[in-house]
């Protein structure tokens, strides 16, 4: 069934992470009649700073955790939707230490859903498209929604039993779910153990950048603005039942995105180290976003990748205060790691 939604007050939970603090600029900004309730447990990955200084009146913070179905009961009635971010959401802690992955990616997505079909309230599931395993190098082929499901890490593996459950929840119990499976982002606030933000602060710490196995694994980047304007656009005009692929036709291989950071910070493109391989490591991922942007109306803004990263860089060059406390542990994991 197709809709029109207009939802007044929603829960965004992981709010204080990369994505969903994104997600909750891009509403306060976008959707002046929306109030948003963050529901985050303020993890290692979780910082209120992110969504600091948004208007009171339009933000609440709860800390707390989405496996808690007692505060589920509490928090969840009144509002009319819950957009589900909360993740544990990084594969090299997925294969040290997958538990806390099945608990918040499975049991905190099994307790949000009952409390959907207990209280009626609309739901959509923020999910990956590693969902789909990986794509060979010269595969002409990009992931679809009817790609079979093929996870390959501890990570993947959670987020799609996620996704089997809101489907299952909304075929046999009637809760109003979407689903949307997004490509790498980049952007501000995206912790610096990830990818892109790690290159950045290593070089700004005077730190070689730390490529894994031969660089020339695929990620299909999109700006996280791009993200959240799509998870808008799904939440209030997606059809039930659904799922929807987001990306921006960013397909780059590991080697090239490291070389612009070093151009782009004025440094020698061969300056960084070569480290040990993730297990497991996916060599490619690439979206076919065509069902979203033709049956929706969506369609990215940030498509100049250069233009975006030489902004992402600025933005940790001027935010040191921001990455700086989590800057020396994320980097004795590393080293711990062989990475
Ligand atoms: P992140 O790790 O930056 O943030 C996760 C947030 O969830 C943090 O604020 C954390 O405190 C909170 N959280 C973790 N466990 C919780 C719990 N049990 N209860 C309440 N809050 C909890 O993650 P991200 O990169 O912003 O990813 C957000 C979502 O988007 C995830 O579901 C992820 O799978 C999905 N996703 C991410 C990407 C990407 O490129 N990063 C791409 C596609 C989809
Ligand atoms: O595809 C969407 C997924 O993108 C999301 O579901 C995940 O939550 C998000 O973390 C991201 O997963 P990746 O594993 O692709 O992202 P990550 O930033 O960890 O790594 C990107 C690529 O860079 C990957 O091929 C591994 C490589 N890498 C990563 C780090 C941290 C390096 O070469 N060196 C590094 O130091």
């Amino acid at each position: 069934m197709s809709q029109d939604f207009e939802p007044k007050n929603i829960i965004v939970t992981g709010g204080c992470g990369f994505i969903g603090s994104n997600f909750v600029h891009h509403v306060v900004r976008e959707h002046p009649g929306v109030h948003v309730t963050v529901l985050d447990k303020l993890t290692y990955a979780g910082n209120p700073e992110n969504i600091a200084g948004l208007p009171e009146d339009r933000v609440e913070l709860v800390v707390g955790d989405i496996c808690d179905a007692e505060l589920l009961e509490r928090i969840v009635p009144g509002h009319d939707a819950i957009v589900h971010y909360a993740a544990e959401s990084h594969n090299d802690n997925s294969i040290a230490n997958p538990e806390p992955f099945l608990r918040t990616n499975v049991e905190g997505t099994y307790q949000l859903l009952e409390a959907c079909r207990k209280f009626d309230v609309r739901y959509h599931h923020v999910s990956t498209d590693e969902v789909y395993g990986d794509l060979a190098l010269d595969d002409p082929a990009r992931f679809t929604e009817e790609t079979p499901y093929r996870p390959s890490s501890p990570y993947s593996s959670t987020k799609a039993s996620s996704d089997l459950l809101v489907r299952a929840w909304h075929r046999t119990f009637g809760v109003r779910a979407t689903i949307s499976n997004c490509s790498n982002n980049y952007g501000p606030y995206q912790h610096v153990e990830k990818f892109i933000p790690r290159q950045i602060t290593n070089i700004l710490d005077g730190q070689r950048p730390k490529l894994y196995g031969d660089g020339k694994n695929v990620r299909d980047w999109i700006h996280t603005e791009d993200h959240s304007s799509a998870v808008w656009t799904i939440l209030t005009k997606g059809v039930l039942g659904e799922t929807y692929l987001i990306g921006a036709d960013g397909e780059r291989d590991n080697l090239t995105v490291l070389r612009d950071i070093l151009t782009v910070m004025g440094k020698d493109p061969d300056d960084f180290d070569w480290v040990r391989d993730r297990p497991g490591h996916d060599r490619r991922y690439a979206i076919d976003s065509s069902k979203l942007r033709r049956e929706l109306g969506w369609k990215p803004v940030h498509t100049d990748f250069q233009k975006g990263l030489e902004q992402t860089i600025a933005w940790y060059t001027e935010h040191e205060d921001w990455w700086r406390p989590a800057k020396g542990a994320t980097e004795a994991k590393y080293r711990a790691q062989g990475q």
